[in-house]
């Protein structure tokens, strides 16, 4: 099957880097937020970093123009019809996304790929919500979406090989590198990647290092880019309290429970960059 046009629901975060990947890769981008307030705000963070790209010569002018010009916002889902795939990056929240892909199959056709950019939450579950069980794959895609190259490709039990090989295939066709998951909450990324932020928190709340020397020592010391810190404010500390608990439901392992500071720190408004203030302040930056 060939993919011509792409889906992205949701212009978030994750999913304007994605619906961004796309149409710099050639794809007919159609991208749908909720309402029009939402959808001009994702599109203008598409557009502020292609210009960024461009300013630092990581792209051509002429290449932000075409891109730009294959993208297509939309607050209807019924402008997805023609996708052949579609990606879902909208709130982890499981009854939400189950409604969206439910009336996403009345209005895609038959032989389109859906795809969920979930963390945590299992490709199954949201697969048995629609017609087309074995036609969803996990497309998980990392933060920051334009420069991370890595995308988990999750099969369930159902998934059928034209499903899995076409979207794996995509994925290299956006320049990224996939990986081939089992459909296991976190995947494979997340699992090992949550048990060692969580512990990054308790070895603090021991008292075992300060957040910078923790972060320090993870950085220097087995060459992170950033240590669990830093990265635990760049992914979100609500974020993370959000998969822990999902992953944690799903597993019963202490190694995936939330600590207290964690659940704290989210109940005191401080969840990281995005409220100015997580576990370092950046209020002043
Ligand atoms: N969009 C586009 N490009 C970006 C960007 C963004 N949001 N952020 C950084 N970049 C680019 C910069 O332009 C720069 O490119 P050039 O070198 O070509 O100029 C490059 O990335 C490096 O950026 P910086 O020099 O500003 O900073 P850095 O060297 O510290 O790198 C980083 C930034 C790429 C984010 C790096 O710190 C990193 O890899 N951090 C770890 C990120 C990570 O682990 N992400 C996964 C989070 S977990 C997740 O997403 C999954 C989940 O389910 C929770």
């Amino acid at each position: 099957m060939k993919i011509e046009t792409v889906g992205v629901l949701g212009c978030g975060l994750m999913g304007a880097g994605i619906a961004e990947v796309c149409a710099r890769s050639g794809y007919q981008t159609v991208v749908r937020e909720i309402d029009q307030e939402t959808l001009d705000k994702g599109l203008g963070r598409i557009h502020k970093s292609m210009d960024k790209a461009v300013a630092k010569g990581k792209m051509e002018e002429s290449a932000r123009d075409e891109a730009a010009g294959r993208l297509t916002g939309t607050t209807d889902l019924a402008d997805l019809a023609d996708c052949d795939l579609v990606i879902e990056a909208i709130i982890e929240n499981v009854k939400i996304k189950k409604e969206t892909f439910a009336k996403l199959d009345e209005v895609v056709g038959d032989d389109a790929i859906f795809a969920s950019n979930t963390s945590s939450l299992t490709i199954t579950e949201l697969a048995m919500a629609t017609e087309r069980p074995d036609r969803f794959v996990g497309l998980h895609f990392f933060n920051p979406v334009p420069v991370m190259k890595l995308v988990e490709v999750v099969r369930t039990i159902v998934t059928g090989d034209d499903a899995f090989d076409t979207a794996y295939e995509f994925c290299e066709s956006i320049g990224k590198q996939p990986i081939a998951c089992r459909d296991n909450s976190g995947f494979i990324v997340n699992r090992l990647l949550v048990p060692y932020l969580l512990d990054a928190i308790r070895a603090h709340e021991e008292g075992v290092g300060s957040v910078e020397d923790i972060d320090k020592g993870m950085q220097l010391g087995t060459g992170y880019p950033m240590g669990p810190f830093t990265l635990l404010d760049f992914v979100g500390l609500d974020t993370t309290l959000y998969i822990a608990e999902i992953m944690f439901d799903e597993y019963r392992e202490k190694r995936f429970a939330p600590p207290p500071l964690l659940k704290q720190m989210v109940q005191a408004g401080r969840l990281g960059r995005k409220s100015g203030r997580g576990f370092y302040d950046y209020s002043k930056k």
